[in-house]
Protein backbone atom coordinates (compact mmCIF):
# COMPACT_ATOMS: atom_id res chain seq x y z
CA UNK A 1 0.00 0.00 0.00
CA UNK A 2 1.07 3.72 -0.81
CA UNK A 3 -0.86 6.75 0.80
CA UNK A 4 -2.15 8.53 -2.04
CA UNK A 5 -2.02 12.47 -1.06
CA UNK A 6 -5.24 14.17 -1.90
CA UNK A 7 -8.25 17.48 -1.08
CA UNK A 8 -11.19 14.84 -1.18
CA UNK A 9 -12.77 15.29 2.40
CA UNK A 10 -15.29 12.92 1.04
CA UNK A 11 -13.13 10.11 0.20
CA UNK A 12 -11.29 10.79 3.76
CA UNK A 13 -14.71 10.39 5.64
CA UNK A 14 -15.26 7.42 3.64
CA UNK A 15 -12.26 5.09 4.55
CA UNK A 16 -12.62 6.71 8.56
CA UNK A 17 -16.23 5.28 8.64
CA UNK A 18 -14.79 1.84 7.06
CA UNK A 19 -12.44 1.76 10.24
CA UNK A 20 -9.32 2.86 8.40
CA UNK A 21 -6.70 5.26 9.52
CA UNK A 22 -6.26 8.48 7.90
CA UNK A 23 -3.41 11.71 8.50
CA UNK A 24 -5.14 14.56 8.10
CA UNK A 25 -4.29 18.57 8.47
CA UNK A 26 -4.27 20.25 11.61
CA UNK A 27 -3.07 23.95 12.25
CA UNK A 28 -0.95 22.77 14.57
CA UNK A 29 0.69 19.65 12.97
CA UNK A 30 -0.86 16.69 10.85
CA UNK A 31 -2.55 14.07 12.74
CA UNK A 32 -2.83 10.09 12.12
CA UNK A 33 -7.13 9.81 12.38
CA UNK A 34 -9.30 6.92 13.35
CA UNK A 35 -12.32 6.78 14.89
CA UNK A 36 -12.36 7.07 18.35
CA UNK A 37 -15.26 4.71 19.43
CA UNK A 38 -13.75 1.88 16.91
CA UNK A 39 -10.97 0.36 19.00
CA UNK A 40 -9.37 -1.90 16.11
CA UNK A 41 -8.65 1.67 14.28
CA UNK A 42 -7.17 3.20 17.55
CA UNK A 43 -4.72 0.25 17.76
CA UNK A 44 -3.71 0.66 14.16
CA UNK A 45 -3.08 3.97 14.78
CA UNK A 46 -0.93 2.81 18.22
CA UNK A 47 0.69 0.25 15.61
CA UNK A 48 1.69 2.80 12.61
CA UNK A 49 3.09 5.28 14.96
CA UNK A 50 4.81 2.80 16.94
CA UNK A 51 3.30 4.51 19.61
CA UNK A 52 3.78 2.71 23.32
CA UNK A 53 0.55 2.01 24.48
CA UNK A 54 0.80 3.98 27.58
CA UNK A 55 0.67 6.89 25.70
CA UNK A 56 -3.06 8.51 25.56
CA UNK A 57 -4.36 10.02 22.07
CA UNK A 58 -5.85 13.50 21.85
CA UNK A 59 -9.67 13.35 20.55
CA UNK A 60 -10.29 15.68 18.03
CA UNK A 61 -13.86 17.35 18.00
CA UNK A 62 -16.39 19.41 15.66
CA UNK A 63 -17.51 21.34 18.44
CA UNK A 64 -17.45 22.27 21.84
CA UNK A 65 -20.81 20.72 22.68
CA UNK A 66 -19.14 17.13 21.79
CA UNK A 67 -16.98 18.08 24.90
CA UNK A 68 -20.24 17.19 27.07
CA UNK A 69 -20.73 13.49 25.46
CA UNK A 70 -17.13 12.63 26.00
CA UNK A 71 -15.92 14.39 29.32
CA UNK A 72 -17.78 15.18 32.61
CA UNK A 73 -17.50 17.04 35.87
CA UNK A 74 -16.16 19.79 33.20
CA UNK A 75 -14.96 22.77 35.10
CA UNK A 76 -15.87 26.64 34.23
CA UNK A 77 -12.50 27.18 33.24
CA UNK A 78 -12.58 24.29 30.95
CA UNK A 79 -15.89 26.06 29.21
CA UNK A 80 -14.33 29.27 29.40
CA UNK A 81 -11.07 28.01 27.89
CA UNK A 82 -12.67 26.54 25.17
CA UNK A 83 -15.40 29.28 24.11
CA UNK A 84 -11.70 31.68 24.01
CA UNK A 85 -9.64 29.51 21.77
CA UNK A 86 -11.80 26.77 20.09
CA UNK A 87 -11.20 26.38 17.48
CA UNK A 88 -7.83 26.30 17.95
CA UNK A 89 -4.32 25.17 19.06
CA UNK A 90 -5.53 24.24 22.51
CA UNK A 91 -6.53 20.52 24.24
CA UNK A 92 -8.04 20.60 27.74
CA UNK A 93 -6.90 17.17 29.66
CA UNK A 94 -10.63 16.28 31.14
CA UNK A 95 -12.54 13.30 32.99
CA UNK A 96 -13.59 10.81 30.19
CA UNK A 97 -16.92 9.72 29.87
CA UNK A 98 -17.60 6.07 29.84
CA UNK A 99 -18.58 6.05 26.15
CA UNK A 100 -14.43 7.48 25.37
CA UNK A 101 -12.39 3.76 25.46
CA UNK A 102 -9.34 2.97 27.25
CA UNK A 103 -7.37 2.39 24.24
CA UNK A 104 -7.32 6.12 23.51
CA UNK A 105 -6.41 7.54 26.76
CA UNK A 106 -4.19 4.86 27.65
CA UNK A 107 -6.13 3.77 30.32
CA UNK A 108 -6.64 6.67 31.91
CA UNK A 109 -9.98 8.38 33.19
CA UNK A 110 -9.51 10.85 31.46
CA UNK A 111 -9.46 12.31 27.49
CA UNK A 112 -7.98 15.37 25.80
CA UNK A 113 -10.47 17.18 23.81
CA UNK A 114 -9.24 19.44 20.76
CA UNK A 115 -11.17 21.30 18.38
CA UNK A 116 -8.76 21.81 15.48
CA UNK A 117 -8.63 25.30 13.52
CA UNK A 118 -8.04 23.92 9.77
CA UNK A 119 -11.10 24.20 7.45
CA UNK A 120 -10.75 21.14 5.22
CA UNK A 121 -10.59 19.30 9.14
CA UNK A 122 -13.60 20.95 10.25
CA UNK A 123 -15.34 19.88 7.40
CA UNK A 124 -14.40 16.29 7.49
CA UNK A 125 -15.55 15.96 11.15
CA UNK A 126 -18.63 17.49 10.42
CA UNK A 127 -19.13 14.67 8.03
CA UNK A 128 -18.58 11.91 10.73
CA UNK A 129 -20.74 10.71 13.20
CA UNK A 130 -17.55 10.32 15.81
CA UNK A 131 -14.91 11.96 17.01
CA UNK A 132 -11.41 11.43 15.57
CA UNK A 133 -8.96 10.09 17.88
CA UNK A 134 -5.24 11.50 16.64
CA UNK A 135 -1.68 11.88 18.18
CA UNK A 136 0.60 13.37 15.45
CA UNK A 137 1.70 11.64 12.29
CA UNK A 138 4.89 10.97 12.48
CA UNK A 139 6.73 8.14 13.57
CA UNK A 140 7.02 8.07 17.74
CA UNK A 141 9.96 9.94 18.92
CA UNK A 142 10.61 11.87 15.87
CA UNK A 143 9.51 15.16 14.61
CA UNK A 144 6.12 15.89 14.48
CA UNK A 145 5.16 17.12 10.15
CA UNK A 146 4.17 20.00 9.44
CA UNK A 147 3.26 19.00 5.42
CA UNK A 148 1.38 16.09 3.72
CA UNK A 149 4.94 15.08 2.12
CA UNK A 150 6.75 14.84 5.18
CA UNK A 151 3.81 12.23 6.58
CA UNK A 152 4.32 10.83 3.07
CA UNK A 153 7.97 9.97 3.52
CA UNK A 154 7.45 8.75 7.19
CA UNK A 155 3.98 6.75 7.49
CA UNK A 156 3.31 6.84 3.40
CA UNK A 157 3.57 2.64 2.97
CA UNK A 158 1.13 1.91 6.21
CA UNK A 159 -1.76 4.36 5.48
CA UNK A 160 -4.38 4.45 2.35
CA UNK A 161 -4.21 8.86 2.55
CA UNK A 162 -3.32 12.05 3.54
CA UNK A 163 -5.40 14.77 3.15
CA UNK A 164 -3.76 17.64 1.75
CA UNK A 165 -4.25 20.77 3.56
CA UNK A 166 -1.14 22.62 3.08
CA UNK A 167 1.87 23.40 5.76
CA UNK A 168 -0.02 23.44 9.24
CA UNK A 169 0.08 27.47 9.39
CA UNK A 170 1.19 27.16 13.32
CA UNK A 171 3.72 24.29 13.18
CA UNK A 172 3.92 23.44 16.90
CA UNK A 173 1.91 21.29 18.71
CA UNK A 174 -1.42 22.46 20.88
CA UNK A 175 -0.82 23.56 24.35
CA UNK A 176 -2.52 21.30 26.98
CA UNK A 177 -4.10 22.38 30.01
CA UNK A 178 -5.39 19.69 32.37
CA UNK A 179 -7.05 20.95 35.71
CA UNK A 180 -5.93 20.41 39.56
CA UNK A 181 -9.04 21.00 42.28
CA UNK A 182 -7.41 24.61 42.74
CA UNK A 183 -6.28 25.75 39.12
CA UNK A 184 -5.89 24.85 35.89
CA UNK A 185 -2.49 23.45 34.63
CA UNK A 186 -0.05 23.60 31.91
CA UNK A 187 1.01 20.04 30.87
CA UNK A 188 2.21 21.20 27.62
CA UNK A 189 3.85 24.22 26.47
CA UNK A 190 2.28 26.22 22.78
CA UNK A 191 1.33 28.79 21.03
CA UNK A 192 -1.04 29.80 23.56
CA UNK A 193 0.77 30.83 26.38
CA UNK A 194 0.30 31.04 29.77
CA UNK A 195 -0.56 34.73 30.28
CA UNK A 196 -2.87 34.33 27.02
CA UNK A 197 -4.68 31.75 29.38
CA UNK A 198 -4.56 33.77 32.58
CA UNK A 199 -5.95 36.32 30.69
CA UNK A 200 -9.36 34.28 30.63
CA UNK A 201 -9.33 32.21 33.87
CA UNK A 202 -6.86 33.71 36.02
CA UNK A 203 -3.36 32.47 37.94
CA UNK A 204 -2.72 28.59 36.39
CA UNK A 205 -0.18 26.15 37.27
CA UNK A 206 2.13 24.52 34.85
CA UNK A 207 3.75 21.07 35.21
CA UNK A 208 5.48 20.46 32.03
CA UNK A 209 7.16 17.22 31.93
CA UNK A 210 11.20 17.03 32.86
CA UNK A 211 12.68 13.68 33.37
CA UNK A 212 11.82 14.07 36.78
CA UNK A 213 8.36 13.91 36.72
CA UNK A 214 7.25 11.59 33.74
CA UNK A 215 4.00 12.06 34.90
CA UNK A 216 2.30 13.24 31.12
CA UNK A 217 3.76 9.92 29.51
CA UNK A 218 3.68 11.68 25.91
CA UNK A 219 6.04 14.33 27.27
CA UNK A 220 9.07 12.10 27.14
CA UNK A 221 12.06 14.37 27.14
CA UNK A 222 12.99 12.81 23.58
CA UNK A 223 9.23 13.30 21.59
CA UNK A 224 10.36 15.57 18.77
CA UNK A 225 14.00 14.70 18.41
CA UNK A 226 15.87 14.29 14.96
CA UNK A 227 18.51 11.47 14.18
CA UNK A 228 21.26 13.84 13.80
CA UNK A 229 22.86 14.61 16.80
CA UNK A 230 22.10 18.67 18.29
CA UNK A 231 23.65 20.59 20.60
CA UNK A 232 22.41 23.39 22.02
CA UNK A 233 24.98 26.89 22.13
CA UNK A 234 24.97 30.39 22.66
CA UNK A 235 24.08 32.07 19.59
CA UNK A 236 27.35 33.51 18.90
CA UNK A 237 29.58 30.65 20.34
CA UNK A 238 32.26 29.10 18.80
CA UNK A 239 31.58 25.77 16.32
CA UNK A 240 34.10 23.23 16.29
CA UNK A 241 35.38 22.11 12.37
CA UNK A 242 33.49 19.49 10.81
CA UNK A 243 30.70 18.96 8.51
CA UNK A 244 28.40 20.56 10.70
CA UNK A 245 25.04 22.36 10.40
CA UNK A 246 23.32 25.81 12.45
CA UNK A 247 19.95 26.51 13.39
CA UNK A 248 19.48 29.64 14.39
CA UNK A 249 16.42 32.15 15.08
CA UNK A 250 17.57 35.05 13.40
CA UNK A 251 21.24 35.49 12.99
CA UNK A 252 23.50 33.45 10.94
CA UNK A 253 26.51 32.01 12.83
CA UNK A 254 29.64 33.89 11.69
CA UNK A 255 31.37 30.88 10.98
CA UNK A 256 29.26 28.27 9.38
CA UNK A 257 28.97 28.11 5.93
CA UNK A 258 25.76 29.32 4.95
CA UNK A 259 24.16 26.74 2.82
CA UNK A 260 24.73 24.67 6.17
CA UNK A 261 22.43 27.63 8.11
CA UNK A 262 18.78 27.48 8.36
CA UNK A 263 17.48 30.51 10.27
CA UNK A 264 13.85 30.00 11.88
CA UNK A 265 12.63 33.81 11.33
CA UNK A 266 15.55 36.16 9.40
CA UNK A 267 12.73 38.92 11.40
CA UNK A 268 12.61 38.25 14.41
CA UNK A 269 9.03 37.08 14.17
CA UNK A 270 8.05 34.11 16.89
CA UNK A 271 4.82 32.62 14.44
CA UNK A 272 7.23 32.51 11.75
CA UNK A 273 9.89 30.41 13.64
CA UNK A 274 7.17 28.19 14.91
CA UNK A 275 6.04 27.64 11.59
CA UNK A 276 9.58 26.55 10.26
CA UNK A 277 11.12 24.76 12.87
CA UNK A 278 10.20 21.38 12.18
CA UNK A 279 10.74 21.80 8.63
CA UNK A 280 14.15 22.83 9.36
CA UNK A 281 15.29 20.10 11.30
CA UNK A 282 13.78 17.63 8.78
CA UNK A 283 15.64 19.21 6.33
CA UNK A 284 19.26 19.59 8.66
CA UNK A 285 18.50 15.92 9.81
CA UNK A 286 18.41 14.49 5.91
CA UNK A 287 22.15 16.01 5.15
CA UNK A 288 24.13 13.72 7.10
CA UNK A 289 25.77 16.41 9.22
CA UNK A 290 28.02 15.07 12.37
CA UNK A 291 26.21 17.13 14.25
CA UNK A 292 23.76 20.25 14.00
CA UNK A 293 23.99 23.28 16.53
CA UNK A 294 21.27 25.34 17.46
CA UNK A 295 20.82 27.76 19.56
CA UNK A 296 17.56 28.92 21.83
CA UNK A 297 15.62 31.73 21.26
CA UNK A 298 16.75 34.99 23.96
CA UNK A 299 13.22 36.48 24.24
CA UNK A 300 11.46 36.50 27.42
CA UNK A 301 8.13 35.40 25.78
CA UNK A 302 5.54 32.45 26.02
CA UNK A 303 5.98 31.64 22.48
CA UNK A 304 9.73 31.89 22.71
CA UNK A 305 9.40 29.50 25.23
CA UNK A 306 7.34 26.98 23.64
CA UNK A 307 9.85 26.50 20.64
CA UNK A 308 12.69 26.36 22.76
CA UNK A 309 10.84 24.01 24.65
CA UNK A 310 10.94 21.71 21.69
CA UNK A 311 14.29 22.52 21.03
CA UNK A 312 15.70 21.30 23.88
CA UNK A 313 13.49 18.39 23.79
CA UNK A 314 14.71 17.71 20.31
CA UNK A 315 18.91 18.01 21.95
CA UNK A 316 18.29 15.63 24.80
CA UNK A 317 18.59 12.99 22.04
CA UNK A 318 17.80 9.89 24.14
CA UNK A 319 16.92 7.04 21.80
CA UNK A 320 13.68 7.69 19.70
CA UNK A 321 11.57 5.30 21.33
O1 LIG B 1 -1.42 19.92 18.18
C1 LIG B 1 -1.61 18.79 18.62
O2 LIG B 1 -1.92 18.58 19.81
C2 LIG B 1 -1.41 17.62 17.66
C3 LIG B 1 -2.49 17.70 16.57
C4 LIG B 1 -2.48 16.51 15.64
O3 LIG B 1 -3.75 17.87 17.18
N1 LIG B 1 -1.49 16.37 18.34
C5 LIG B 1 -0.50 15.91 19.14
O4 LIG B 1 -0.74 14.63 19.59
O5 LIG B 1 0.50 16.55 19.40
P1 LIG B 1 0.36 13.73 20.30
O6 LIG B 1 -0.28 12.43 20.50
O7 LIG B 1 1.62 13.74 19.51
O8 LIG B 1 0.57 14.42 21.68
C6 LIG B 1 -0.51 14.39 22.59
C7 LIG B 1 -0.03 14.57 23.97
C8 LIG B 1 0.80 13.43 24.44
O9 LIG B 1 1.95 13.97 25.05
C9 LIG B 1 -0.09 12.73 25.44
O10 LIG B 1 0.63 12.13 26.47
C10 LIG B 1 -0.93 13.88 25.95
O11 LIG B 1 -1.16 14.65 24.82
N2 LIG B 1 -2.20 13.39 26.46
C11 LIG B 1 -3.20 12.82 25.77
N3 LIG B 1 -4.19 12.46 26.59
C12 LIG B 1 -3.82 12.80 27.83
C13 LIG B 1 -4.40 12.69 29.11
N4 LIG B 1 -5.58 12.12 29.28
N5 LIG B 1 -3.70 13.18 30.16
C14 LIG B 1 -2.49 13.75 30.01
N6 LIG B 1 -1.88 13.89 28.81
C15 LIG B 1 -2.53 13.41 27.74
MG1 LIG C 1 3.46 13.79 18.95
Amino acid sequence: MKAEIGTDIDKAAQLLKEGQVVAIPTETVYGLAANCFDIRAVSTVFEVKRRPNFDPLIVHIASAAIMDELARAIPLAARELAAAFWPGPLTLVLPKREIVPYDVTAGLDTVALRMPNHPMTLSLLSKLQFSLAAPSANPFGYISPTTAWHVMQQLGYMIPYILDGGPAEIGIESTIIGFDVDAPVILRYGIITQSDIEKVVGKVKSRVHTSANPQAPGMLDSHYAPKTRLCLIQANEEIPDGYVAYLGFQQWHPTIDRNHQILLSQTGNIYEAARNLYAALRQLDEDGFECIYVSLITDASGEAQAINDRITRAAQNLPAN
